[in-house]
């Protein structure tokens, strides 16, 4: 069965479909038999998906005459298993701590393809990056300048960097905005000439070696026009820095942020168009400003793994009131998906174990944490809905599980990898016993 047979169903992404027991299928596998084998809340990753995204980026440089990296955001979801996946596929890393970089490592990501970010990474983090050799280190303020000159200095040890420039551009999905006050606790500002003063001090370091720019304008976007003025803006700097500092633009990258389908509402474009329009972009202002093509290096987050995930919940209690609203609560929330109570992210979802059915309910999904703001979906249309149900909440594969919590000491849910009908456990559900091996308690004598 097709999910366009029925409106109140999402459209599908990758893998997804309903099989002959009226039940969601991802992977080829039954998300009802990996609720039941593997117990609720439930992350569930279509690999298949997450490849043919990363193959969509790749094919869509291959218009491009110079190198370009595809560095996949960590942040968006890391596992040991999601990056051993990655390293197969030949894409590069961009990590924000020494947590992410230490797994990557563990995971045999080849260092030299890894990317370090933060504004505030610790001397203890550098001194790793350093000594793991990584390929490059995107520099966001002055402090760490200084720090990554005294290391490198001190070992005698080349890095590679980039300057995180704050551009004075937002993009929001549909829009993007030029702020002439480049307010943001990231990256180096142009406007009061801080980002060039960077280029010069790191210039003069005899171990860095500056070998680009780095912008990222945001998340969820859904048009081109923001990419094509940081572009500008960056390229532009560049030349004018090449005429005073002899400043190589080797590198332009210009971050992640490619938009994904949440809901029916949301239209990102295809991979190939955000690419292709990047790619126009860096040779027009090539051209216009008679400088050399820069490689081109992205940092998809999002747009990899977002629609690959899905959740699965049990439907547990539930709280009619006649006239106002039915709450229906299940086993998760806020813990396992801070982004509906953070910032208003909307989710749908439909009942893995009757999808295609009569749309004639609408319910409020309530999460199980403690707080009145944990409300995973308002207004859902749903076909009749029991305790005992499952609820799959799409496209919930980015800032889901990396951003879950022990919030109301909820243990944080598993993760589970499917692909070609067979399902991995890429990450256990957290127990009891794993509180506790964090806690001490109070000696007789305190
Ligand atoms: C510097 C940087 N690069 C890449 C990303 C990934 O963005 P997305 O997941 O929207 O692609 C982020 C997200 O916050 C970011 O801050």
């Amino acid at each position: 069965m097709n999910s366009s047979d029925n409106q109140n169903i999402p459209d599908f992404q990758g893998s997804m479909k309903i099989n002959e027991k009226n039940h969601l299928e991802i992977g080829g596998v039954d998300t009802v038999f990996l609720a039941e084998k593997y117990s609720t809340p439930l992350y569930v990753y279509d690999i298949d998906l997450i490849k043919s995204r990363l193959s969509e980026f790749k094919k869509a440089f291959s218009i491009y005459k110079k190198p370009t990296q595809v560095a996949y955001a960590s942040k968006a979801f890391s596992s040991l298993a999601l990056y051993q996946i990655l390293v197969k596929e030949g894409v590069s890393l961009d990590v924000v701590s020494g947590g992410e970089l230490h797994l990557a490592i563990k995971a045999g990501f080849p260092a030299e393809k890894i990317h370090f970010h933060g504004n505030n990474k610790s001397h203890q983090e550098l001194v790793e990056a350093l000594n793991y050799n990584i390929g490059c280190i995107v520099v966001d303020n002055f402090t760490e300048l200084d720090m990554i000159n005294q290391l490198t200095s001190l070992h005698q040890k080349n890095i590679n960097i980039l300057i995180r420039i704050t551009p004075g551009i937002e993009a929001h999905t549909h829009e993007y905005i030029t702020t002439g006050q480049e307010d943001s606790k990231f990256g180096f500002d142009l406007t009061s000439g801080q980002a060039e003063k960077a280029v010069k001090l790191a210039l003069e370091c005899s171990y860095i070696n500056v070998i680009g720019l780095h912008a990222h304008i945001g998340s969820q976007i859904f048009e081109t026009d923001g990419y094509q003025a940081v572009i500008e803006r960056l390229m532009k700097h560049a030349k004018q820095w090449n005429k005073e500092t002899g400043f190589d633009l080797k590198v332009l990258n210009v971050g992640g942020g490619f938009g994904i389908r949440y809901t029916k509402e949301d239209e990102p474009l295809a991979i190939k168009d955000y690419v292709s329009s990047i790619v126009k972009s860096v040779e027009k202002y090539a051209i216009e400003l008679e400088i050399e093509l820069p490689e081109i290096w992205v940092e998809p987050g999002r747009s990899i793994v977002g629609e690959a995930g899905t959740t699965i919940y049990t439907i547990g209690t539930e709280k009619n009131i006649p006239g106002v609203r039915r709450y229906v609560s299940i086993d998760g929330g806020m813990a396992d998906n801070i982004r509906p109570a953070l910032y208003g992210a909307k989710y749908t979802g439909i009942l893995a174990n009757k999808v295609y059915a009569q749309y004639d309910t609408t319910v409020s999904i309530a999460g199980k944490a403690c707080e009145s703001g944990d409300m995973l979906i308002w207004d859902l249309s749903l076909p009749e809905v029991e305790q005992g149900d499952y609820l799959a909440v799409l496209s919930t594969g980015a800032y889901g599980y990396s951003m879950a919590s022990n919030y109301n000491r909820l243990p944080r849910p598993a993760v589970v990898f499917v692909e070609n009908r067979q399902d991995f456990l890429a990450i256990k559900r957290e127990s009891y016993d794993d509180f506790m091996r964090l806690e001490n308690p109070i000696a007789d004598s305190i």
